[in-house]
């Protein structure tokens, strides 16, 4: 049998992958191209993929696992040829997760205690001392308390910050204020200083951040993106920082990326763009969760991180 290593990325993401990988599977065959002949193709058991081009994993009769190298599997799920019946299996990355809890903590900080308006104020020269609130007296909305979402509103609430996380399912985690259902998102939102978005973009939250929703949010609040570009409707993003009705957005993800060099974003003093980095997958800690997966898989144990087609994450 064969694995099959397939992506949108460099050459050299490639071949650390496959270095990885290699180093522990020393005797496992890899192909990094989807097989032409039909007897190379019925040996693929695997597929580890990082967003290959749609129609890749077409015509391989004994796959058993499509295992993403990404946390988000939206771009994966939009490929209609994408074999329905094999289990497909999502990146939960320790580093991963570890790098988002600090891309938030920052944006929360730097927002709570005004480090964007201050950087402005260096470079236009004005002291101007702004006011101290406490941690206990910002609000701040987690949108998605899955693995990541989860975290973020955990370590959040370990700074003293008042935190209300929000998912599908009614919950209960010590600390943190969980809802769920459209009567508390809205109560939440008009409340929250800032709201940080880590749902998964799927059907039910695309362009979640419409005007109307845009316009539910406190006055003045932050909206913090890091997760998809297509939650939000840039355009009214835009006219809702125009407004007011918006006092800052942190976006590191786009509804086109990389972001268009012209894009009004750029040099808004109120949009702090990040290239879609608040965390990166990390080979050297994924690929042990690939390996784990691959065990699993041929053990006949349970697979890790499991996506449910229905529910699209
Ligand atoms: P996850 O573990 O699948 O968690 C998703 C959470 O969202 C769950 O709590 C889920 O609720 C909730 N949810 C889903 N649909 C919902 C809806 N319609 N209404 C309310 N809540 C809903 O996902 P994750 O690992 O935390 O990742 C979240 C997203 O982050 C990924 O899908 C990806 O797009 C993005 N991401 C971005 C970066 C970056 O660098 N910017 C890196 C990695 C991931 P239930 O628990 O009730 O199901
Ligand atoms: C990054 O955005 C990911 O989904 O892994």
């Amino acid at each position: 049998m064969s694995l099959l290593l397939l992506g949108r990325w460099s050459d050299a993401e490639r071949d650390r992958w496959l270095q990885l990988l290699q180093a522990e599977l020393p005797a496992e065959r890899f192909l990094l191209a989807p097989p032409t002949d039909p007897a190379e193709a019925a040996e693929v058991e695997a597929a580890i993929v990082a967003n290959p081009e749609p129609g890749s994993l077409i015509g391989l009769p004994n796959l058993r696992l499509i295992q993403s190298v990404w946390a988000g599997v939206d771009r994966l799920l939009q490929d209609p040829t994408l074999p329905p019946e094999v289990p497909l299996s999502r990146m939960v990355d320790p580093a991963m997760n570890e790098a988002m809890v600090h891309t938030a903590l920052w944006a929360v900080l730097s927002l709570h205690r005004h480090f964007f308006a201050l950087a402005r104020q260096q470079r236009e020269g004005l002291w101007q001392q702004p006011e101290q609130r406490r941690a206990a007296e910002v609000n701040v909305l987690v949108l998605g308390l899955g693995e990541l979402g989860g975290r973020v509103a955990r370590a959040l609430a370990a700074q003293g910050y008042a935190v209300s996380a929000w998912s599908t399912r009614p919950t209960e985690q010590a600390g943190l204020r969980c809802l769920a259902g459209e009567a508390a998102l809205q109560a939440a939102l008009a409340e929250a200083d800032v709201v940080i978005n880590l749902l998964p973009l799927t059907p039910a939250t695309q362009q979640f951040f419409s005007a109307a929703r845009l316009a539910q949010m406190r006055r003045g609040a932050a909206l913090v993106n890091l997760a998809r570009g297509a939650h939000v409707d840039e355009a009214a993003l835009l006219q809702a920082l125009a407004s007011g009705q918006l006092g800052h957005a942190v976006l590191d993800v786009f509804a086109q990326e990389p972001l268009d060099p012209g894009h009004a974003f750029w040099q808004h003093p109120q949009v702090t763009v990040l290239p879609h980095c608040a965390a990166q997958t990390d080979a050297r800690s994924a690929a042990a969760v690939v390996l784990a997966n691959l065990r699993a898989l041929r053990e006949g144990r349970p697979l890790a991180h499991q996506v449910s087609r229905q529910r699209g994450y």
